[in-house]
């Protein structure tokens, strides 16, 4: 196991669709193992595959960031089948330092996806647990939180963004 960099906003990885997982082998499991230990070690609540550089269709999901055992999601391939509802509420994002955002996500959400040995399964998921999953999903889109916000806002965030990276305050929050 090892603790993978962290990608930030805007490198290109974040900005492109991830490409579909064809064989859930060794080299996917121990990618999913990599990507587990580094979001607990940040900590985080989700992180997808292209915020560790691999444009895979990959996610890892624990609300409780590992604070409590048996909350790990895993999604390879995974493709939403139904949302209803909606909530509002506050994101951070790990491509992101200490920016958080107000998002607007479905409430719940039904996915199917595969399991760790290429199984289809079909999870569903609702509150806090389905906006970190659409979250993760952006990303596997080629997305990042800052489409959900306005024009506006994300012209200012933008620019505050470029300034840190000028300054060289954009960096990763890495606990190693
Ligand atoms: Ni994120």
């Amino acid at each position: 196991m090892a603790i993978r960099p962290l990608v930030l906003y805007p490198d290109p990885v974040l900005l492109r669709p991830t490409s579909a997982v064809e064989v859930v082998d060794d080299s996917i499991r121990d990618l999913v193992r990599d990507m587990t230990e580094t979001m607990y070690a940040a900590p985080g609540v989700g992180l997808a595959a292209n915020q560790v550089g691999e444009s895979l269709r990959v996610c890892v999901v624990d609300i409780t960031a590992g604070e409590e055992p048996g909350n790990l999601r895993v999604f390879i391939n995974p493709k939403v089948l139904e949302s209803s509802g909606s909530q509002v509420g506050e994101e951070g994002c790990l491509s992101f330092p200490e920016i958080t955002l107000m998002v607007e996500r479905p409430y719940a959400v039904k996915v199917e996806t595969l399991d760790l040995q290429g199984n289809k399964v079909v999870v569903e998921a609702d509150d806090f647990l389905a906006r970190a999953m659409m979250h993760e999903f952006e990303h596997l889109d080629g997305y990042v939180f800052l489409r959900n916000v306005s024009s506006l806002k994300r012209e200012i965030l933008k620019r505050k963004i470029k300034k840190m990276i000028k300054t060289g305050d954009w960096v990763a929050l890495d606990a190693t």
